[in-house]
């Protein structure tokens, strides 16, 4: 089969980019980073590019005038590298409408938090609060709101008594890096449906349902 070329958009530490990057490595991936792009020049995904060789390139959104010009520049990069998918992972960018039309049903976003509930950010802090008793992440396609895309891949977390913010973003981050390449992979293999809101799997296997993972209940 066929690599999926693909781009990804990172802002941070770029732990669900070496997530990609380890099951490509792996095989279990069939794609092939084309580019990664950081709107931060100090973001440590940047060194994870350099161990593994994968091209990188830094765009200031503070160069821009404005978000139009800033994601026309990321489009002739991702366009310049002939990516398929574009993959955010840790962006803390919002994109223009023009990014999102240019690349329809073609970039995928990674929230921690089980969509529609808590969007935006800070989310893992609003589930400990809020007092849910589950949370977890999903894989979407990004439209133009702010996390409200069809849903491709879901996982749950139990959120423990003792929890804070950091304890469950931990608990969600592992989950992440399952399903992320999961999601893409099944991207890859042209196996996703969209009608409308909702995306299906075609095949046999159930990946939404298996993506699901609630935890066994104990001491009832
Ligand atoms: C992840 O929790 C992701 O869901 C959110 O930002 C965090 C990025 O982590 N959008 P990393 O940069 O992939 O380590």
């Amino acid at each position: 089969m066929k690599k999926l070329p693909i781009g990804v958009l990172v802002s941070g530490s770029g732990s669900n980019l070496q997530s990609l990057i380890d099951h490509i490595e792996e095989g279990s991936l069939e794609a092939r980073i084309r580019v990664v792009i950081s709107n931060n020049p100090s973001a440590f995904a940047l060194e994870r590019c350099a161990k593994h060789g994968i091209p990188a390139v830094v765009i200031c959104h503070e160069d821009y005038p404005d978000r139009e010009c800033f994601d026309r520049r990321m489009a002739e990069v991702l366009h310049a590298h002939e990516v398929e998918l574009v993959v955010m992972a840790g962006f803390m960018r919002i994109l223009s409408t023009w990014f999102l039309r240019e690349f329809p049903l073609r970039i995928a976003n990674i929230h921690p938090a089980l969509l529609p509930a808590f969007p935006g950010l800070h989310v893992q802090r609003q589930a400990v609060r809020h007092g849910v008793k589950f949370s977890g992440c999903t894989v979407h396609f990004a439209d133009e709101g702010v996390d409200t895309g069809p849903i491709i891949i879901q996982a749950v977390v139990p959120v423990l008594d003792d929890d804070t913010e950091d304890t469950l973003a931990a608990r969600i981050l592992k989950e992440e890096h399952r399903i992320y390449p999961q999601a893409i992979q099944l991207f890859a293999e042209g196996r996703l449906r969209v009608e409308g809101r909702r995306v299906t799997v075609e095949g046999n296997r159930a990946t939404g349902a298996a993506a699901l993972h609630n935890p066994p209940l104990t001491g009832f």
